[in-house]
């Protein structure tokens, strides 16, 4: 007999069943709430709800514990490659070799774009943001492989389009930076690693030989990995509603990215520098800004602070800010924002604002401080941080299909007017 929960409303008692999750994670199922009771819920921003139950990835905000398909980020991040755990988590298993030679294979095979796409890039103003250039890139994909609209496609067609997307994904990323430097497009080199083909059409010049750098590989790898997937956040859940439709995978991506460029989303990461550069800019009185950040009439907050979920540390942090000193002090680079960045966490994790809210430095408070160390320009980093959620993404609108989740379409309180009669122009 399943566990029940009763709720009592005017004298009549209703049960509820009890969902209890992997982790004893507990919910009450109120699918049935409004054919029974006449009632519906109300939680804006969903930050007491359920979209569905899902085995990609489990976190705890309590306890900072973060896992992909049961295996915690710090050994991923330690021991494992990005298209490792991309495999992981589109497939539930780690690869053995054989799988993880062909899926690399496979991507290898799709790394270019179609020719016609480098015409998109002439109609852009010369200051376009990458992600507006990188979200409208992705949705036209779609038009180049009209069989992906299809919603009756086959499992071998959507599989198809997965590897197309996570192979082709960089090599836009890289032309949408050469874009913006005005430099010429990089053609992938299919003999090189995942990220060290980005790499290299990112900073490779067709005048000159480009070696990427171990050091800059590896930390970009840690990266895509602590991005790739973090269950229901407000990107992922934006690639699971818009996919509920039917809409296919690329609109469904194109969504995604959309929804991560803001600031208090993936834009953070871009947000974070330029509040650290405006701070040092500023002489770099910092209780000023955490005064202001504390201000309730004061729209400034704390960049790369706070989190829906992680009400103590984000463990991707915790990872991230320990890779900056490493790869800093590897590439010889003295970043002043870096040592703000520092006084600004121990300041705020002091005060009593930060403590009793829980805010602490999340994913996107260090990230942009490696990115910037390893030459990739700050209106590229929520770029980054979109080329680390890909798999995620992917693995979250696969698994809403798989599980037959019914299209999404939330209820409302309606508080406008009442019903009323239509007032003739003339006697307004
Ligand atoms: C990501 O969801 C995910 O998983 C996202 C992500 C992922 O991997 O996909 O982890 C990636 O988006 C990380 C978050 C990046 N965003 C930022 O760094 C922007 C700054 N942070 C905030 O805007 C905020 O913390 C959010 C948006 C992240 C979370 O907001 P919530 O959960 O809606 O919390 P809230 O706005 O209700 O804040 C609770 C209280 C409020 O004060 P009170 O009304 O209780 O007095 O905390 C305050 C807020 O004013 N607060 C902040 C603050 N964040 C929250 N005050 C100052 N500075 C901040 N950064």
């Amino acid at each position: 007999m399943s566990e029940m929960a009763k709720l009592e409303l005017n004298g009549e008692v209703f049960e509820l069943p009890v969902i209890t999750g992997t982790e004893n994670e507990k919910a009450l199922d109120i699918s049935k709430l409004r054919a029974s009771t006449g009632y519906i819920t109300l939680d804006r921003g969903f930050k007491n709800t359920g979209s569905c139950q899902s085995a990609i990835t489990f976190l705890n905000g309590e306890e900072g514990i973060l896992r992909y398909r049961g295996y915690p980020i710090e050994q991923l991040a330690e021991k494992a490659s990005f298209l490792e755990v991309s495999y992981l988590i589109l497939k539930g298993e780690l690869p053995t070799q054989a799988q993880l030679d062909s899926f690399e294979e496979d991507i290898d095979h799709h790394t270019l774009v179609h020719e016609d796409m480098k015409r998109f890039f002439e109609a852009y103003p010369a200051k376009a943001h990458p992600m507006g250039i990188l979200a409208s890139m992705i949705c036209s994909m779609s038009t180049f492989y009209p069989e992906s609209q299809d919603p009756n496609r086959s499992p071998e067609a959507v599989d198809l389009t997965i590897k197309r997307l996570i192979a082709k994904l960089p090599t836009l990323a890289a032309m949408v930076y050469k874009n913006a430097v005005r430099h010429p497009f990089m053609y992938p080199k299919n003999e090189l690693g995942y990220i060290e083909n980005f790499m290299y059409m990112m900073f490779g010049m067709p005048t000159e030989d480009y070696e990427p750098s171990p050091v800059i590989a590896n930390a970009l790898n840690k990266l895509l990995i602590l991005h790739a997937d973090h269950e229901q956040n407000c990107s992922a859940s934006t690639v699971r509603i818009v996919g509920s439709s039917q809409a296919n995978l690329y609109a469904s991506i194109s969504a995604g990215l959309s929804a991560l460029w803001g600031p208090l989303h993936g834009g953070a990461n871009q947000a974070v520098i330029e509040m650290l550069e405006m701070i040092e800019k500023d002489g770099g009185d910092l209780d000023k800004w955490i005064d202001k950040a504390k201000d309730k009439n004061d729209p400034f907050r704390l960049m790369g602070f706070g989190h829906r979920v992680y009400k103590n540390f984000d463990p991707r942090a915790t990872i991230i800010k320990e890779a900056c000193d490493d790869i800093l002090g590897e590439l010889g680079i003295e970043d002043p924002t870096l040592d703000i960045a520092k006084k600004l966490e121990k300041v705020a994790l002091e005060d009593e604002y930060f403590i009793k809210r829980g805010l602490y430095p999340n994913v996107d408070f260090y990230s942009g401080i490696i990115y910037r160390a390893i030459g990739i320009p700050t209106e590229m980093f929520t770029v980054m941080f979109a080329l680390g959620r890909l798999p995620g993404w992917i693995a979250q609108w696969k698994e809403m299909l798989d599980n037959g989740d019914p299209i999404g379409r939330p209820r409302q309180v309606y508080v406008g007017e009442s019903a009323r009669d239509f007032i003739p122009l003339e006697k307004r």
